[in-house]
């Protein structure tokens, strides 16, 4: 039984984002992010995650996705980049991850948010689990990317351990609803829900990753078993979408706070529920959309706490 008192507060990590940037900064130092999703019908999430990025302060911000989806996502904001990746009835190719195709995509970048609208055709959720296994820069796994690491989950403690020992330790960020926890604790969602906190510590400790267990207040579980818990947000964000911004603030704030990872992912998760108690200020919470909550991301960042 955990007590209450070994739960600390998200919103007190907000200070990380309190300070002025710095004023000799440039779109380098604030950090290059790459989110990569997107698939055949699901345009939207990408796009979501990349537009919530931007918004979240990243210095600059490219979006991977299937070429057919190309000019969709990149319609969502100027200042986004696009980088083509495969195609959206196929899946990824395990091509993709040869040596100098992965080291073209991620030429500059400082983390990748991945998972958004990304499907599971074909070899994509190998790819995803070759992607995490290669890929050593700081990474939030989202969505259809979690449900490739279901029933994978070593794969999680064994890149871990690795990097461990050589030296150089692995940032991964795990942001998963109940339903995606389920599948990869391989729980039913009631047991989930049935002991958010102990399973939470469990899984992120044993792996050595950040779980954000997502749903009214929000869990932050770190690798070394201390807990957040969030108390902003409101229904209006149980609506598709929120999700997917979500994992744009992360990726945002950890490429900007690179060396403050648990700082970073519970400012992003305290201030994406906080953005959504905003947008309830003007709006209502049935009509929140989870795009109209990325407009209130500036009331969320001048708040002080
Ligand atoms: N109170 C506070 N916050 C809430 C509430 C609530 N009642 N309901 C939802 N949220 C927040 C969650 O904490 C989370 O940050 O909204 C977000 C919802 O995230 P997801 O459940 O991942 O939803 P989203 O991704 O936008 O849409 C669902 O995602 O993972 C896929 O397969 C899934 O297609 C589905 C889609
Ligand atoms: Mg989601």
């Amino acid at each position: 039984v955990v007590s209450q008192t070994e739960l600390h507060w998200a919103g007190a990590s907000k200070a990380l984002t309190e300070v002025p940037r710095d004023i000799n900064g440039n779109k380098g130092k604030f950090g290059h992010v790459l989110i990569l999703g997107g698939g055949y019908g699901k345009a939207g999430a990408p796009s979501m995650a990349s537009l919530a990025a931007l918004r979240a302060g990243a210095g600059l911000v490219t979006a991977a996705v299937p070429r057919e989806i190309l000019p969709t996502v990149a319609s969502i904001a100027p200042e986004l980049m696009l980088e083509p990746l495969g195609h959206e009835t196929e899946g990824l190719s395990l091509e993709l991850l040869e040596e100098e195709k992965l080291g073209s995509l991620l030429k500059g970048i400082k983390v990748v948010g991945i998972g958004p609208g990304l499907g599971q055709e074909g070899t994509t959720p190998e790819f995803v689990r070759g992607f995490v296994e290669r890929v050593t820069l700081p990474m939030v796994i989202d969505a259809d990317a979690l449900n490739a690491l279901a029933g994978h989950t070593s794969l999680l403690r064994d890149v871990v351990k690795k990097a461990e020992m050589a030296g150089k330790p692995r940032t991964i960020v795990l942001t998963p609803h109940p339903g995606e926890m389920a599948r990869l604790a391989g729980m039913t969602v009631k047991e989930v829900e049935a002991d958010r906190i102990g399973l939470a510590r469990r899984f992120a400790t044993e792996h050595g990753v950040t779980l954000v267990l997502k749903g009214w207040r929000t869990l932050i579980a770190h690798p070394d078993g201390r807990i957040a818990v969030n108390t902003a947000g409101n229904p209006a964000m149980a609506k598709g979408g929120s999700g997917d911004i979500l994992t744009g603030i992360v990726t945002a704030m950890l490429g900007q706070h690179p060396d403050d990872v648990a700082r970073a992912v519970e400012s992003a998760v305290f201030l994406h529920g906080l953005a959504g108690d905003f947008a309830t200020l003007v709006q209502e919470e049935h009509t929140v959309l989870a795009t109209d909550t990325v407009g209130h991301l500036y009331e969320a960042f001048r708040s002080r706490v």
